[in-house]
């Protein structure tokens, strides 16, 4: 049974990542951390908990850990995901709490109490987790893989021309992340799922009709010619959640011209965590720009051994956009019609 310890910072396509891995019967989800980067921490938490609720899955704890980069200020991105995180989702107040431990105490107990058995996936800025490592060095070894949403190769970024969201948050921390790594064995390295492969997981108004379809509850339609902000009429309260938090992550993608699509980035990162859409890798070593404030954020792979250093990153080379939208629409279809609504 996959185990997966998550940091987030949600986020649209963190919410759907998190639903969708709710919705895998043979997942658990041990705990969640939370990390500033698309809204604020404390903001992250709530969302999560109303999640976790919405899927009628209270218990699974949910921690708030750095509020703010190792270095640099926080900054957040509203208009992207919405006020609060979750475009034009208004998810009631959870009534579960948050937890009382940090964020990263939640990452070192958790590994040292299960030696092997969890796989991390990170799909915000890695703060929590630099701190964590500094906490733990053996922290690699301790679990059984780490999959990290994050940075672009060769590829227009899509914060500065060359820097991706969750590294430009925090370079610092993913710096120091991939320093850790160099020099471990090749089954230890991050699984890193950056913006060449994640940007291809292109959600479009279809992928929602077949949602509302899978759950039963009729085809879900968000459409170009309908007003901004429209809302969902969906009885399903899973499906007009994800519905209306994905109608305002497709009108961010439009505005910003490129058509009325919503990229999933970290929604393709748990079908990778948890092995259930194909991907290819690379082997490569990752180095993160702090310093030129032209390229600040920018990561750069050395595929080919020039630097001389050992490789510290699997990146992600290829995957199957197709596959995983049928994956994630069967999956998180099921777990909405189990919860009903019509
Ligand atoms: C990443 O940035 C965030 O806005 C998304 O949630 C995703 O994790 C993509 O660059
Ligand atoms: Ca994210």
């Amino acid at each position: 049974m996959p185990s997966i310890l998550m940091d987030v910072d949600t986020g649209i396509d963190d919410a759907l990542a998190l639903v969708y891995l709710l919705s895998r019967p043979e997942v658990q989800v041990r705990a969640i951390t939370c990390t500033a980067g698309n809204v604020g921490a404390r903001q992250v938490a709530l969302n999560n908990l109303a999640l976790l609720e919405l899927c009628g899955r209270q218990g699974i704890e949910v921690a708030i850990g750095a509020e703010v980069p190792l270095e640099i200020p926080l900054v957040t991105t509203e208009e992207t995901h919405g006020p609060q995180g979750m475009g034009y989702a208004e998810l009631p107040p959870p009534a579960q709490q948050v937890s009382p431990r940090h964020a990263v105490d939640v990452w070192v107990e958790e590994a040292r109490a299960r030696p092997g058995e969890l796989t991390g996936l990170i799909t915000g800025p890695l703060t929590n987790f630099a701190l964590a490592l500094r906490r733990e060095p053996g922290l690699p070894r301790l679990l059984k893989g780490l999959v990290i949403m994050g940075g672009s190769f060769n590829y227009q970024g899509n914060t500065t021309p060359t820097a991706e969201w969750n590294v430009s948050v925090d370079p610092h921390a993913a710096k120091e992340v991939f320093a850790a790594y160099r020099g471990l064995p090749e089954d230890k390295l991050p699984l890193v799922c950056a913006l060449e492969t994640t940007e291809r997981i292109e959600l479009r108004p279809e992928h929602l009709r077949r949602l509302g379809e899978a759950a039963g509850a009729g085809p879900e339609l968000v459409l170009p010619g309908q007003p901004d902000g429209q809302l969902s009429a969906s009885g399903n309260p899973l499906v007009a959640a994800l519905s209306d938090a994905v109608r305002f992550y497709l009108e961010f993608h439009r505005h910003h011209g490129q058509g009325y699509v919503a990229h999933m980035h970290d929604a393709f990162a748990a079908c990778a965590a948890v092995e259930r859409t194909p991907f290819a890798t690379r082997l490569a070593t990752v180095d993160v720009e702090t310093d030129s404030p032209l390229l600040v954020g920018t990561t750069v792979a050395d595929f080919r051994g020039l630097w001389g250093l050992p490789p510290n990153a699997r990146i992600v080379s290829g995957n199957d956009p197709g596959h995983c939208f049928d994956e994630l629409i069967s999956s998180v279809g099921a777990l909405a019609r189990g919860l009903g609504g019509q």
